[in-house]
């Protein structure tokens, strides 16, 4: 193992594509690792809701434009080169082209002590037209006098990569599949906590190293065992996979295309690689960098972190855009629509002529005797349903009519989240093809009062979408008259037997 050239103490990495993947989960990494940051990207808006905004320092400049982009590179000890041009408009390989050149010539005239470059993978064989550009990004980087660091990296699992959301999709989405032959390629992959780490280290290398290096994971697999895989980490029934040897890469990309969010412009250069094997052919890297302590992440290991959030229900952080995300693997309120998995939600919010601390005491005795203010036949039924699949049903009732505490059950809910006066979530244990989650707020800003209310849904597999499509007629009314019953259940004056419960005390 050779050692680190310097110390991260105070020198400035300059991050380029920092309003996508790659770039917006490095910068935190960076920081972390004691490095100061300057981020280039082309609209300063687009990361202004990153949780490290306020951390780094923002320039605005495109890699095709020469003037800006030295500006952003000037006094850079280390630049990041994270930028790809495809999913845009026009030739990709010919903008990837001009803008590489420019920044290396940039960084050169700078006086970079060290440029890093992450790209796919360059096998000896006819590459796709996206790896051949991505190669030929690397040997700009490598021609340009900077010593440089081209990581070759396969497929990285993480929430939001658009590699991954793709597989994601097609996993859920489809329990059968006719497949084309690419799902024979092997591929191998990299869970995208192990990449970071490889980017940051990178900055410490000695500088005479200025070379590439294949880096990926423990496994290495076929597109096949991957969707297989993907499937019972994420608990879905076994997928059936039939590949046919008739479906191009151009049928496959479109066939992506309407069946997953991920746009076509992007997902068709996508499919296009997978016909080449992405394995790494050298691990040199292990020579100048260890692997974090618990060793590259497996791809069973790298699916179950980037599934983390959804699994562990931390949906508040995961889909509204006001706080900070946990591991890299985590989706980031900044990641495209169609990052993320699928969420379905209904919203509602209702003016109410009351207290907000009245507001509060309806939700928060909501359920059990209280029921749920809307079609009360309706809620047996679904109680009664519950049961007959092997569901708790509604009679679990609640321990206390008018209190509730986190982990308590509330008929077939369960309390996750209690914020007084304020949020009340609870998480579904009823028996659904996914996992389910109501949010009831009070909302007093502006001198009004007002009562949210969410109904959010992840979908498990095909069933999943299924039940969410054919319960979506009675969910919009059971839902739009909970809402109004709700809303005029705290305009009645409560009970006498009820006397006020205190508000809570600041
Ligand atoms: N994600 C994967 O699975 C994966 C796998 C292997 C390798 N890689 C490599 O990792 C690198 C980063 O990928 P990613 O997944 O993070 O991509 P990404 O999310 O699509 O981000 C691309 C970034 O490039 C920026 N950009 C594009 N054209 C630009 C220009 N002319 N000037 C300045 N910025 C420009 C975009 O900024 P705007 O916001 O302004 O558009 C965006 O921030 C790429 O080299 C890719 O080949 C990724």
């Amino acid at each position: 193992m050779e050692g680190p050239a310097e110390t991260s103490a105070g020198r400035l990495c300059l991050v380029t594509g920092a309003s996508g993947y790659i770039g917006g989960r490095l910068v935190p990494e960076l920081l972390d690792a004691g490095f100061r940051v300057r981020c280039m990207v082309r609209s300063a808006q687009r990361v202004r809701d990153h949780p490290w905004a306020k951390r780094v320092e923002i320039v605005e400049a495109d890699a095709t434009d020469p003037e800006p982009t030295r500006r952003a590179l000037d006094g850079v000890d280390v630049a990041y080169y994270l930028i790809h041009a495809i999913g845009g408009e026009g030739r990709f390989s010919d903008t990837d082209r001009r803008a590489a050149r420019t920044f290396a010539e940039a960084a050169e005239d700078a006086g970079v002590a060290r440029l890093v470059y992450l790209g796919g993978m360059a096998p000896e064989e006819e590459l796709s037209p996206h790896l051949e550009s991505r190669a030929e990004v690397g040997r700009i980087m490598l021609d340009s006098g900077v010593p440089a660091v081209w990581l070759r990296a396969a497929v990285i699992i993480g929430s939001g990569s658009a590699s991954f959301e793709m597989l994601r999709y097609l996993t859920e989405r489809l329990p059968v599949m006719v497949t084309p032959r690419w799902v024979h390629s092997r591929i191998q992959p990299i869970a995208i906590r192990d990449v970071l780490h490889y980017l940051v280290a990178s900055a410490d290398l000695p500088a005479e190293v200025s070379r590439g290096f294949d880096i990926g994971g423990p496994d290495v697999l076929t597109y096949r065992d991957m969707m297989l895989r993907y499937a019972a980490v994420a608990g879905l029934k076994k997928r059936l996979i039939v590949s046919v040897p008739v479906l191009s890469p151009w049928w496959s990309s479109l066939w992506v295309g309407a069946l997953t969010p991920v746009p076509g412009r992007l997902a068709r250069p996508l499919v296009e690689s997978l016909r080449n094997e992405v394995v790494c052919r050298e691990h040199d890297i292990a020579r100048y960098i260890t692997p974090l302590d618990d060793g590259l992440a497996g791809f069973e290991q790298a699916v179950a972190l980037a599934l983390r959030r959804v699994r562990e229900a931390d949906v508040a952080t995961r889909w509204s855009s006001a706080s900070v995300p946990g591991a890299p693997s985590d989706p980031l309120p900044t990641d495209p629509d169609w990052a993320g998995g699928s969420l379905y939600s209904d919203e509602r919010v209702c003016d109410v002529h009351a207290s907000p601390h009245r507001l509060w005491e309806v939700i928060e005795a909501i359920g059990g005797e209280h029921g749920w203010y809307s079609f009360p036949l309706a809620w047996s039924v679904r109680g009664v349903l519950d049961r007959l699949v092997g569901g708790v049903g509604l009679r679990r009732g609640r321990r206390d009519p008018r209190r509730l505490r986190i982990g308590e059950t509330v008929d077939f809910w369960r309390v996750e989240e209690i914020e007084p006066d304020r949020l009340l979530r609870l998480r579904a244990e009823m028996r659904l093809p996914g996992l389910a989650w109501l949010e009831l707020g009070v909302d007093d800003r502006d001198g009004r009062v007002r009562y949210t209310q969410r109904a959010l849904y992840h979908p498990q597999g095909f069933p999943g979408h299924l039940y969410w499509r054919a319960f979506k007629p009675f969910h919009n009314r059971v839902f739009g008259q909970m809402c109004r019953g709700i809303a005029r259940a705290a305009e009645r004056p409560p009970p006498n037997n009820h006397p006020p419960t205190p508000a809570p005390t600041p």
